[in-house]
């Protein structure tokens, strides 16, 4: 008994010293020491022992199997920190290796030239609000002081969604909605998208930005949309900008205006950029036609004001020096990463 004993043992311990793993390992302690297991199988033949000989056999037995387990347990150990130290190894960063490049996009052109609008508005006390790209033919004309049947409908001929409600031609209609509101003085830009029935070629496309203004207090007047204006210009195109107020037409403001600036490239004496005019137009403007205040709620003989639509597109095609508005919607980064 005690040569099969050690056999086992002998066997045993050396299976444990070539386990590779912890699964193998696993396997040895099932096979002798498990339910089933070869040195537990020597245990149960303890009955068939000569009961004075039982309890030297126990010591025997119970010994061989301690010294399995022990050498079980340790190579458990051993194999346990050779894993853990292999893990360590193949997750080792090396801090020489060069950086994987962070691709950042890119602020788009027209993106930049409205932050600086909103800067600049924003440091006169401007609120930025924003209105539906979907509105009411109501807000869009009739509420602007243009009726069914005006020619001004022509000119912004847009895409409608149903008679009542279309992709709006322009951010005037915000002036209505912040008008009805009710809260009095309103200052505020409200920049967005707007649509027209346009082809596209070098200074027009379907869509397009605007950003349209709106002050309405007590004894607004001509002089503050000039000074507004004028204030405006010099901040974006720099202090030299000279501005000129050409009369125009706009159904919503009376009297209503155009807005040349100096040409910042010649400074006025007349080149390529500004088409040899020293002049180059910027945006439309007025004091808010007394109609529609009231339509809108606001009574016209307590309060006045002034509006002003600018293109967002054109002031960055000027600004950045852009020859064809077309660039600004391919999203070529060849292109955008000028700016
Ligand atoms: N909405 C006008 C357009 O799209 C631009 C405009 C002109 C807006 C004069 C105004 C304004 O607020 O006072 O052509």
């Amino acid at each position: 008994m005690n040569e099969q004993l050690t056999k086992l043992t002998g066997e045993a311990l050396e299976k444990i010293a070539k386990a590779q793993d912890l699964d193998a390992l696993n396997g040895v302690r099932v096979e002798y020491l498990g339910k089933k297991g070869l040195i537990t199988a020597v245990m149960k033949g303890m009955k068939d022992v000569a009961p004075e000989d039982r309890p030297a056999f126990g010591q025997v037995v119970n010994e061989a199997r301690q010294q399995v387990e022990e050498a079980l347990e340790k190579a458990k150990q051993a194999l346990s920190e050779k894993a853990e130290e292999e893990r360590l190894k193949a997750e080792v960063i090396d801090v020489t290796l060069p950086a994987k490049k962070a691709n950042i996009g890119h602020g788009h052109p027209c993106q930049i030239a409205l932050d600086e609008v909103e800067r600049i508005f924003i440091g006169m006390g401007y609120e930025v609000v924003e209105g539906p790209e979907i509105e009411w033919q109501e807000y869009n004309f009739t509420k602007l002081n243009i009726p069914e049947g005006h020619p001004a409908r022509d000119e912004q001929d847009t895409f409608y969604i149903n008679d009542e409600i279309l992709l709006r031609s322009q951010t005037s209609p915000v002036q209505a909605r912040v008008m009805e509101q009710g809260k009095l003085p309103i200052r505020m830009i409200a920049p967005g998208r707007v649509f027209r029935s346009d082809s596209i070629d070098a200074t027009h496309s379907p869509s397009f930005y605007q950003i349209e203004g709106l002050v309405v207090d007590r004894h607004i007047t001509m002089t503050d949309l000039k000074g507004t204006l004028d204030e405006f210009a010099k901040e974006l195109f720099g202090p030299d900008t000279k501005t000129r107020f050409r009369p125009h037409h706009f159904p919503f403001t009376e009297p209503s205006a155009e807005v040349d600036v100096s040409c910042f490239k010649c400074g006025g004496k007349g080149c390529r950029f500004c088409k040899d005019e020293g002049w180059i137009e910027i945006l439309g403007c007025g004091m808010v036609h007394p109609h529609v205040l009231d339509m809108c709620g606001i009574d016209s003989n307590e309060y006045t004001g002034f509006a002003f639509g600018v293109g967002l597109e054109r002031i960055a095609l000027l600004k950045y020096e852009i020859d064809d508005m077309r660039l600004l919607y391919e999203n070529d980064q060849r292109f955008l990463n000028q700016f």
